[in-house]
């Protein structure tokens, strides 16, 4: 199996894995996890949504959050804006990198975003025309390309279909997003193989959700295609509001860990991204939903 010999990860902890937490956590908190993440070497950082405040109360305090950090030149900021009102929110707090978010399953669509998929592409053309405009790089995600909680499994016609869709209107890059971690190895590449129908191969990333264990078996599969770029999230938090039983993205630490022992460069410090993962949990009060944080952390207290 010949590998990438880098890889990108986005790191969405911030984003996926605060909004599914149903404590408040203070911005303040947030602001600290994001400079963690980024002294740990991680050069990508999904940062916050410009959401509904009364779908995602969690990620309210986006402008705070935003203008808290202490931004590092080199360093990747990105944001979801679902529509024009939060793409204007958005570009107050200079984000780096939007991301558009739809869907491979109608009613999955209609949940999370209050629209159809083709009311949501047109909701999104504006966005991302304004955002090419100003120079800020867009992204796309294609939520449930792998199973719906609502629809059962769609089809990887689905995928390529969303994914020309983003792509005819300039969306840069295409995440094939496992939202309920449904996915398995053959069934992921399928799903890529859709994407990669209307995006080269660098403009392809995987986004898979944990929830019956097999992300990392997925991101392997993945890796196997070619693809090189994957959003993960530290100690494994992570989920969606709108997509009930849904767990976890696969954690940073697990896909770090992984990927040093095949000789893949990724550019991250796994001790600083423990030392991230550790600071969150300790704030949630629960351990890593990571493997190799948990054998790393162990062996810190062992010594
Ligand atoms: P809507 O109700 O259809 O929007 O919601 P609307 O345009 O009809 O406006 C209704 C109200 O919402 C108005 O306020 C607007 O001002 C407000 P009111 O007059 O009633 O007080 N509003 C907004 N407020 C702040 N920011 C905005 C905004 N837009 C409208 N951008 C909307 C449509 C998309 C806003 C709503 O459905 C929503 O916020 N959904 C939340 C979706 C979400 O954040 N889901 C989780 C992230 S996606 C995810 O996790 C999946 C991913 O990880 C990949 C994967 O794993 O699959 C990316
Ligand atoms: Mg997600």
């Amino acid at each position: 199996m010949k590998l990438p010999p880098s890889v990108t990860l986005v790191e969405v902890g911030p984003r996926d894995g605060l909004q599914n937490e149903k404590q408040a956590v203070p911005a303040s908190v947030k602001i600290e996890l994001v400079h963690r993440l980024q002294a740990a070497g991680l050069k990508n950082i999904e940062v916050t949504s410009f959401v509904s405040p009364k779908w995602v109360p969690q990620m309210a305090d986006n402008a705070e959050v935003l203008a808290g950090i202490q931004r590092i030149p080199g360093v990747r900021y990105s944001v979801l804006t679902p529509n024009m009102q939060g793409f204007e929110a958005a570009l107050l707090s200079q984000p780096d990198e939007i991301v558009v978010f739809g869907a491979a399953s109608e009613a999955f669509s209609q949940k999370n975003i209050n629209c159809s998929i083709s009311e949501s592409m047109e909701r999104f053309r504006p966005v991302v025309a304004a955002a090419l405009a100003q120079g800020v790089a867009v992204r796309g995600a294609i939520s449930c390309a792998l199973g719906c909680p609502y629809e059962g499994e769609i089809a990887p016609e689905r995928v390529a279909l969303v994914a020309r869709l983003m792509r005819e209107m300039g969306v840069q890059h295409v995440g094939v997003a496992d939202t309920i971690g449904v996915g398995t190895p053959r069934k992921v590449q399928a799903a890529l193989d859709a994407a990669l129908r209307h995006y080269p191969l660098d403009a392809v990333s995987g986004h898979f959700h944990d929830t019956y264990g097999q992300a990392l078996a997925n991101t392997l599969a993945a890796l196997e295609l070619g693809i090189s770029s994957f959003d993960t999230s530290v100690a494994g938090l992570g989920g969606c509001p709108y997509a009930k039983g849904a767990t976890g993205n696969v954690a940073t630490e697990d896909v770090v860990f992984m990927l040093q022992g095949m000789g893949v460069d990724t550019g991250i410090d796994l001790e600083g991204l423990v030392d991230a993962s550790a600071f969150i949990s300790q704030h949630l009060q629960r351990a890593p939903n990571s493997r190799a944080a948990t054998a790393l952390l162990s062996r810190r207290h062992a010594n």
